[in-house]
């Protein structure tokens, strides 16, 4: 019996939290298990079923369950499309996702043939309660890192924490012992330290995800081992998989679950990129994108374009402009005028959508200036680039710290989203980044190796994975 054989009838729920970050990596993992033969159905919010197109055509067999995106005074109207999610608009959403409860409990119970096990997104913590009510299993995915969770699970699991020494909390992590309490998230910081109802609604969920019957990461071992081992003790079990980097190169056949057009409009095309980055020398080019939320202002964008001038780098610079439903957009910061003259021929705007997989993978590019978010950072990762940290919110400074002090693949630029950094620092560490001999890259690149490795056959992802469907088909019985 072929593993396709034995996967044949058993039913899994994909549930995505719907914000770019998230549901690319679901998708990927999504990908991943049909391929595998499981019966999948997702659900998806009515707008982001656009974004289902590229998996679906791929996967006709997988059933879609469009559940819609609960109403909720806090969240502007029409924000339900993952890239028309408000930043820093999180636990607000995460809250009003409560409210599928019920239709999605009514779903099951009139299915035919109901999935057997639910594999959720780690802010979907509620998830836990609805399986055990169907005494179904209840399996979280985190689009976030090894150490990020460690991190968090050690902060929440200890609430309420009014008498208790943040540094020593983060001190009982295996290998982080320099990370100090700045260096966390202020968005976790301020809900751990409040008794309102959104700190207890982050730690509900939290304490939910940890109840699950195991844990999905989007990471591989040899990258973060002594986290998820950390992690499985902490648990006292070991059902805990790291299977990633899950990207592109993870579909042996095309690709094409990973469209580079799939999160909106931009206005340089892919061809344009690769064709702009094909003039410029290996490893050359400063590559800058901050992911699919962070919002930067006019002074953080000033500093950024001062940098680049005086620094006289290649670059590629994302620079994102709000959407309709973030309406006229006032705190986002605009490219000073004639910037783009002053550095023509070396430098490239892109307004929108960079494809940022290829973009990535071009042999040109030699550093990568990021929000440290975990998509970005595995990507770098996964393309051997060193990359300069900017971490703004949530997973992004423990990320950033992973970077630069564990793996020494990345060099801290500036920290928090309110930072303004300095043009003449910056200039100074983008001329640095695309430098011959930069411990970083030489670093970089044995990462990359490990990554790719990782998802080979036999590679500790690629038996990670086996093991998970393995789980998964045992389920059903
Ligand atoms: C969020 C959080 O910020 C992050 O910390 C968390 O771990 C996941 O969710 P986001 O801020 O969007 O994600 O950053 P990131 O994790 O880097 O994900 C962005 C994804 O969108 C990446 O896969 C990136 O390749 C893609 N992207 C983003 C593009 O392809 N083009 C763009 O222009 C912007």
């Amino acid at each position: 019996m072929t593993i396709l054989d034995s996967c044949m009838g058993t039913h899994v729920l994909v549930f995505p939290y719907p914000a770019q970050g998230h549901l690319i990596p679901t998708l990927d993992l999504t990908h991943q298990l049909a391929t595998s033969g499981l019966t999948i159905t997702i659900l998806v919010t009515p707008k982001n079923l656009p974004l289902l197109n590229p998996i679906l055509s791929k996967h006709p067999s997988i059933q879609t369950l469009i559940l819609p995106f609960p109403s909720h005074n806090l969240i502007p109207p029409g924000a339900e499309n993952a890239k028309d999610l408000p930043p820093n608009y999180t636990p607000i959403i995460a809250q009003a996702l409560c409210q599928l409860y019920e239709p999605l409990l009514d779903w099951f119970k009139s299915h035919p043939s109901p999935p057997r096990i639910i594999i959720s997104d780690i802010l979907l913590g509620w998830t836990q309660t609805l399986a055990c009510q169907l005494n179904i299993r209840n399996i979280v995915f985190s689009p976030s890192g090894a150490m990020a969770l460690s991190v968090i699970y050690t902060l929440w699991t200890n609430l309420p924490k009014k008498d208790i020494n943040d540094q020593v909390l983060l001190s009982s992590i295996p290998n982080c012992p320099t990370i100090r309490w700045e260096n966390i998230s202020s968005m976790y910081r301020n809900y751990i330290k409040k008794d309102d109802s959104l700190s207890k609604v982050w730690m509900d969920l939290f304490l939910g995800d940890m109840a699950s019957w195991g844990l999905i990461f989007n990471s591989f071992s040899e990258m973060e081992r002594v986290y998820l081992d950390h992690l499985k003790r902490q648990l006292g079990h070991d059902r805990v998989w790291a299977v990633g980097p899950l990207l592109p190169c993870n579909d042996k056949d095309t690709g094409a679950c990973r469209p580079a057009e799939r999160g909106g409009a931009s206005s340089v095309s892919v061809e344009g990129v690769t064709t702009w980055l094909d003039k410029c020398k290996d490893h050359s080019v400063v590559y800058i994108c901050f992911g699919s939320q962070a919002v930067l202002r006019n002074s953080q964008i000033a500093e950024i374009a001062s940098g680049l001038e005086k620094s006289g780098v290649h670059f590629i610079w994302c620079v994102k402009e709000p959407t309709a439903a973030q309406g006229s957009g006032g705190s986002y910061g605009r490219i000073p005028s004639g910037f783009e003259n002053r550095v023509a021929g070396r430098g490239l705007v892109i307004r929108g959508w960079v494809p940022q997989v290829v973009t990535l993978g071009h042999r040109a590019i030699g550093a990568f200036l990021t929000h440290c978010g975990w998509n970005s950072v595995l990507e770098g990762v996964v393309a051997g680039v060193p990359m300069l940290a900017w971490p703004m919110t949530a997973d992004q400074f423990s990320d950033a710290f992973l970077l630069v002090n564990v793996l020494n693949v990345g060099i801290t630029v500036c920290e928090g989203a309110d930072t303004v950094p300095n043009s003449a620092e910056l200039a100074k560490v983008f001329v640095k980044s695309v430098s011959e001999n930069l411990v970083e890259r030489t670093r970089a690149k044995q990462l990359s190796k490990a990554a790719l490795d990782a998802i080979k056959d036999e590679g500790s992802s690629a038996k990670d994975f086996d093991c998970l469907v393995h789980h998964l088909v045992q389920t059903k019985l």
